[in-house]
């Protein structure tokens, strides 16, 4: 596809929200076609599947229930947003995409990475993303950092260090399209690492050349 799709992972306080944000804004400072979205979220159904997976009503849900709607979101989200802006050519920045459910789920809830990874790759007909960023960040910093106080945060540090683990393990398993950076670093500096992996990709530097199809016949 004629875009580029890239996605920001990290554990809680790592900081994505604010770097895909800053991304969004500096790509379109060039005039860049952007769609800045997130996960769980990013449709509408999304946005509610979202509310019943981090609200007041989430509590006591089965791991299995949990791992199936975020699975779901995604769906939804890669079939009616990202597939059709990566189609127009767009640049697609993501808060969080399919890492996060084999880090949280996978390996935090203990339902097998390699199982979550297969059910989000169903889900999104195998749409990956171009380049992932990890902010990579200790727990313990993460945690004091982090604030909105969702089911997830109040997991214990051990739950949080095995999605650390596992965010780690399958970037250093796949070293062409990610990016790990150490999210303690000045925010501006990150900004600017980002930037140039994407601005890398943006001239073809990072990956192998878009394969435009023939023109159609008819
Ligand atoms: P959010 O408020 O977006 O947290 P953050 O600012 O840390 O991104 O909440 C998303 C939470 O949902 C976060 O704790 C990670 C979790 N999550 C999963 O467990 N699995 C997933 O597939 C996704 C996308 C998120």
């Amino acid at each position: 596809m004629p875009g580029v799709f890239v996605v920001l992972e990290g554990g809680e306080g790592a900081g994505k929200s604010t770097q895909c944000r800053r991304l969004a804004d500096s790509l379109r400072f060039d005039d860049h076609d952007v769609v800045l979205t997130r996960e769980p979220g990013g449709t509408r159904l999304g946005e509610e599947v979202r509310e019943v997976l981090l609200g007041a009503g989430s509590q006591g849900m089965a791991a299995r229930t949990e791992a199936l709607l975020f699975a779901a979101a995604r769906a939804e989200h890669a079939h009616a947003v990202i597939r059709p802006a990566l189609a127009r050519g767009a640049i697609v920045v993501c808060d969080r995409y399919i890492d996060s459910s084999v880090a949280y789920q996978g390996a935090g809830r203990g339902l097998g990475e390699q199982r979550i990874a297969e059910i989000s790759g169903w889900a999104t007909d195998d749409l990956v993303a171009d380049l992932t960023v990890l902010l990579d960040l200790p727990v313990d910093v993460g945690l004091a950092r982090a604030n909105d106080g969702n089911r997830m945060e109040r997991e214990p540090s051990g739950f949080h260090e095995q999605v650390r683990r596992s965010l780690l393990a399958r970037a250093a398993a796949r070293p062409t399209g990610y990016l790990v950076l150490a999210a303690q670093r000045p925010a501006d500096q990150v900004a600017a690492q980002i930037r140039a992996a994407v601005n890398a990709l943006l001239t073809h530097d990072g990956r192998p050349p878009v394969d435009l199809a023939p023109p159609d016949p008819a």
